[in-house]
C-alpha cells in the first residue's frame, strides 16, 4: 500500500527527472557523464552521513550495506574527478518515517539505474571498474534487493498513520534531486 502511494505521489517528478537526466541519448558524451556523476556524488556525500543507520536497522532495514557513496568514490578517481563542494539543498531524514520515504526514492533509482547501465556499456564503454559502478549499483541484485527494501517499507508502514510523513520525505527528496540536477554543482569539480 504504502509502494503504491508513493509511487503515485511522485510519478510527476519521475517524469522531470528522467527529463533532466539525458542519459539515455545518443548525443551523452563522457563529459556529460563526469558530469551527471559529480552531481550523485555532490549529493551523496552531504545525504548519506545524516541517515539514522541504527533505528533503521532497529526497523529492519539495514541501508550500511547499500551505501551509494564508495562506489560514486570510486568512479570519480578513476573518472579523474575532483571533491565537490557538499550539496546543501537536502531532504530532511531526521526522523524514520521521513528516512523511510527518502530511501524509497534512493533506493528506486537503481531500478532505473540497471536500465541506464546497460546503455553506458553499449555507448561509452562504461563497466563497473572502469567508472559506471555507481549505476550498475547492487547489479544481479537489483530485483531482489528492491523487493526486500519494499517489504521492509510495507512492515514499517504498518497501519499507515506515518503514511503522510513518509510521502512527504520521498517527494521532498525527488524535489531536492531535481534542484541537483538544476544546480551548478559540477562548476566546482573542473570539468
Ligand atoms: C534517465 C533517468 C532515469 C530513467 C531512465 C529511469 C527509469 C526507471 C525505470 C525503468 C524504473 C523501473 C520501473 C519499474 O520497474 O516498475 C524506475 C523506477 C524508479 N526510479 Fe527511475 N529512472 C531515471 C532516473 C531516476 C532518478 C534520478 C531517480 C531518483 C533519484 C529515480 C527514482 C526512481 C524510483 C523511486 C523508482 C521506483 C518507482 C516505483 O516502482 O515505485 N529514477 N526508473
Amino acid at each position: 500500500m504504502i509502494l503504491q502511494k508513493l509511487k503515485e505521489s511522485t510519478r510527476r517528478q519521475h517524469e522531470d527527472v528522467e527529463g533532466s537526466v539525458d542519459v539515455m541519448n545518443q548525443m551523452f558524451s563522457l563529459d556529460d557523464y563526469k558530469k551527471l556523476i559529480a552531481k550523485f556524488w555532490a549529493f551523496y556525500a552531504a545525504f548519506e552521513p545524516n541517515l539514522p543507520y541504527a533505528e533503521l536497522k532497529e526497523a529492519g532495514f539495514d541501508y550500511d550495506q547499500r551505501r551509494k557513496l564508495k562506489w560514486l568514490e570510486a568512479d570519480a578517481k578513476v573518472l579523474g574527478l575532483e571533491k565537490p563542494e557538499a550539496f546543501e539543498n537536502l531532504p530532511d531524514v531526521s526522523s524514520l518515517p521521513k528516512a523511510f520515504g527518502s530511501l524509497y526514492v534512493v533506493e528506486g533509482s537503481t531500478l532505473g539505474g540497471s536500465v541506464i547501465a546497460r546503455h553506458l556499456n553499449q555507448h561509452l564503454g562504461l563497466t563497473q571498474e572502469n567508472g559506471g559502478s555507481f549505476y550498475a549499483s547492487y547489479g544481479p541484485l537489483i530485483g531482489p534487493m528492491w523487493k526486500q527494501f519494499g517489504e521492509a517499507i510495507t512492515a514499517y508502514a504498518g497501519d499507515g498513520s506515518n503514511d503522510d510523513e513518509i510521502v512527504a520525505a520521498a517527494v521532498e527528496t525527488f524535489d531536492s534531486i531535481n534542484a541537483l540536477f538544476k544546480s551548478d554543482a559540477q562548476a566546482s569539480v573542473g570539468i
